[in-house]
């Protein structure tokens, strides 16, 4: 089981994020300064006790072979991501292999966006529910399946997380994509640990960690024809920008 071993954190400094006592929840800037204020080596544990998170579902018989188990990313990558990324509360932030559902409810406490959750692993899916529903985030959102498939829920994305969950051929599906999703609305595909293959439509945002690579989509109203409706079956998300249309 995973969650054990944390280092102790001084519970008189961890603030309560969700309803689960009677003190408020910490949200936004307040969030990011509390955060702030702990020791980064302790900052995971912190998060944790914060959440009421014990140890989650071992991996099961659900993962495909080549696909990588849970393990929930450390959240000083969280708060580099978010910033980075400019990540806001008109964002669809879709985490690809959402595992327990950590890194999506800290998302979403920190930057107000609405977040969805992609993951293969039932048990997980259920426990990243139960995360959101305890915490009463009906914002953050989880759907159970092999995330390149899930077009749909990959249509409403504007910022999507990759912590490492697949590469080789389901990579290159997800990619091509989320390509589809480039060609309705500008996007953002973080990715960490995770190199990407070549992509014509995405660059790199500029920053100095190795491990945390952004990148914009290219795909530009500029590019587009000038009647462009084409939204591939598509939704747009809260954020995107209404799309021009033909004459009738
Ligand atoms: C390294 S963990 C990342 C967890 C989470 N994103 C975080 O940052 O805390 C990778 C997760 O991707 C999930 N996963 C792997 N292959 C997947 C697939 N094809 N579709 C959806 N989820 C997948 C795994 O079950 C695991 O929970």
């Amino acid at each position: 089981m995973r969650g054990a071993g944390q280092p102790r954190v001084d519970s008189h400094r961890v603030v309560t994020l969700g309803p689960a006592t009677a003190r408020p929840l910490a949200r936004g800037a307040e969030l990011r300064a509390a955060l702030a204020g702990v020791p980064a080596h302790e900052r995971d544990a912190w998060v944790d006790q914060a959440l009421g998170l014990g140890s989650s579902p071992d991996d099961g018989p659900a993962l495909p072979p080549g696909c990588v188990p849970y393990l929930p990313c450390a959240v000083d990558a969280l708060l580099r991501l978010t910033e980075h990324a400019e990540v806001g509360a008109s964002d669809v932030f879709v985490d690809i292999g959402a595992g327990a559902g950590r890194a999506a409810a800290l998302v979403h406490l920190l930057t107000g966006a609405s977040v969805v959750g992609l993951e293969i692993q039932p048990e997980l899916v259920s426990a990243a529910r139960e995360l959101a529903a305890r915490l009463a985030l009906p914002r953050v959102s989880f759907v159970e399946g092999d995330a390149p498939r899930l077009t749909g829920a990959l249509a409403a994305g504007s910022v999507f997380f990759l912590y490492c969950p697949f590469s080789g051929m389901r990579l290159a599906q997800l990619l091509a994509n989320l390509e589809r999703v480039a060609g309705a609305r500008d996007i953002r595909v973080a990715c960490l640990d995770l190199p990407l293959p070549p992509c014509s439509w995405l660059e790199p945002v500029p920053a100095r960690w190795p491990d945390l690579v952004l990148y914009r989509s290219t795909l530009t109203r500029k590019q587009r024809p000038e009647n462009f409706v084409e939204l591939n079956g598509i939704e747009p998300s809260a954020s995107s920008m209404p799309l021009r249309r033909s004459p009738s």
